[in-house]
């Protein structure tokens, strides 16, 4: 992996457009009710989060843009195409958590079959397509703004289907704050990047209104970008977020102890919103729902969502091992079973009984590192992200050579190298 090295720094790359982005977040989200939008800006202000999701879409949006646009495969007439890319597809709420048979995380679904020919670039294609950018910006010029709306029409009259990939990294950071923002209520977290959590700073009717607020402009800002493929794309992630939730929240003894399931959370919770943000930047770049490019940008984000979760997760057993001298085994302690443990449990069978009952009983913490330290599960996770990152970088291959694609190749890099 060390030769996915060689392209630039995928962070150095984008820091100017990413500093511009928090800006403009800030702008947006000015409002009428003072404590909401006080509440919105805390995180935007402190600027400590990573702004992975928002670097990777700009990077996206770079790399699609240096590929030609395939000849559109349907008319504008005719109903989208099944959408390929969406997979796993959220099953409906009713059937959370279902008994469904997903395949092993080194084995997911098949890739798309290869184009069986070299696609030609058509330079008249993309008014052909669903996803012109330049009629929606006409249509976005002439739409007649009124009241509390012309403070963001001025800011959100797009030129270009760049403008457009840059909104598209606000709306996705906007998401993810929202999701902290309610996270937090949720699991009753006192801190957040650096400071004290929404609900404690203020309360908890404040978080979830926060939270519902940041969503809305999130969703009014989609809405702008006048691109139903990429409203539904994002809408999506929007669902798949909640349905992580839900799994973990519904899980039963049994279930706890799939590692089918816990990457199919992982998706849900993580992935799949830097996944549906890659397949709309595609989306907006002009490729269409069906196109070997929007597929890629889709399975990219799919597997290095999935990689980054899962490096996360075997950091919550080694990484402080480093800083304090002793594991901190925030998961389990949560009762949460994830990979290192879930491999564990096939070498020591012994394992299963302290998952199903959620690792709650006195000594059950201090046995199962024990035994996950006489284990191969931490070398089996690394080796699972390894395989993910492989396949995120291997995905990037139907994109022609860039800049940002060596970036994005990089990012992978980083995201199996870090150490916190
Ligand atoms: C906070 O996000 C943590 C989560 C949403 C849980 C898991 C997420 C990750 C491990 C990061 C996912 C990364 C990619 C590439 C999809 P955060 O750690 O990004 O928080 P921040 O925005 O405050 O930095
Ligand atoms: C962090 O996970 C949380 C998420 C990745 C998603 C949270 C989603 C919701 C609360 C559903 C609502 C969604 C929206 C869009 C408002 P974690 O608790 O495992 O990680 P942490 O250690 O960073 O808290
Ligand atoms: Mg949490
Ligand atoms: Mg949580």
């Amino acid at each position: 992996i060390a030769a996915w090295r060689a392209g630039p720094n995928p962070f150095d790359l984008v820091r100017p457009d990413i500093e511009l982005l928090s800006h403009s977040i800030k702008q947006l989200l000015a409002t009428d009710h003072a404590v909401l939008s006080m509440a919105a800006q805390h995180f935007f202000d402190r600027q400590t989060g990573k702004q992975f999701r928002p670097t990777i879409v700009v990077l996206m949006s770079r790399a699609v843009e240096a590929a030609p646009l395939a000849p559109a495969a349907h008319g504008d007439a005719s109903p989208p195409p099944p959408d390929a890319s969406a997979r796993p597809s959220p099953p409906p709420l009713e059937h959370v958590p279902g008994v469904r048979e997903l395949a092993p995380p080194s084995a997911p679904a098949p890739a798309p079959a290869p184009m069986a020919a070299p696609r030609t670039p058509i330079a008249t294609s993309a008014a052909g397509t669903t996803t012109t950018a330049t009629a929606a910006t006409a249509a976005a010029a002439a739409a007649p703004s009124n009241g509390a709306d012309t403070r963001s029409t001025a800011a959100l009259a797009f030129a270009s289907a760049r403008e457009k990939q840059y909104r598209l990294a606000e709306i996705t950071e906007m998401i993810h704050t929202a999701s902290l923002i309610h996270d937090d209520v949720l699991d009753d977290a006192d801190t957040r990047r650096g400071g004290a959590a929404v609900h404690k700073a203020y309360s908890n009717t404040v978080a979830v209104l926060a939270g519902d607020y940041l969503l809305a402009r999130a969703s009014l800002m989609m809405a702008r970008l006048r691109n139903i493929h990429v409203v539904q794309t994002m809408a999506r992630s929007l669902e798949a977020l909640v349905q992580g939730e839900i799994m973990q929240l519904r899980a039963t003894p049994e279930e706890r102890m799939q590692l089918a399931l816990y990457i199919d959370k992982s998706f849900f919770k993580t992935a799949s919103l830097i996944a549906y943000s890659c397949k709309s930047a595609a989306l907006l770049g002009g490729h269409g729902l069906d196109s070997a490019v929007t597929q890629a940008a889709y399975d990219y984000g799919y597997h290095l969502g999935l990689a980054f979760q899962i490096v996360d997760d075997m950091l919550d057993f080694t990484g402080s091992a480093d800083a304090l001298g002793k594991p901190k085994l925030q998961d389990m302690a949560l009762g949460l079973a994830t990979a290192p443990i879930l491999y564990a449990s096939n070498q020591f069978p012994e394992l299963q009984r302290l998952i199903k009952r959620k690792f709650e009983t006195r000594g059950d913490l201090d046995r199962a590192y024990a035994l996950l330290m006489q284990s191969d599960g931490l070398a089996r996770t690394r080796d699972l992200a390894h395989s993910h990152a492989s396949k995120a970088v291997a995905a990037l291959a139907p994109l022609p050579d860039s800049e940002a694609k060596a970036a994005l190749i990089h990012l992978c890099y980083i995201v199996l190298s870090r150490d916190k």
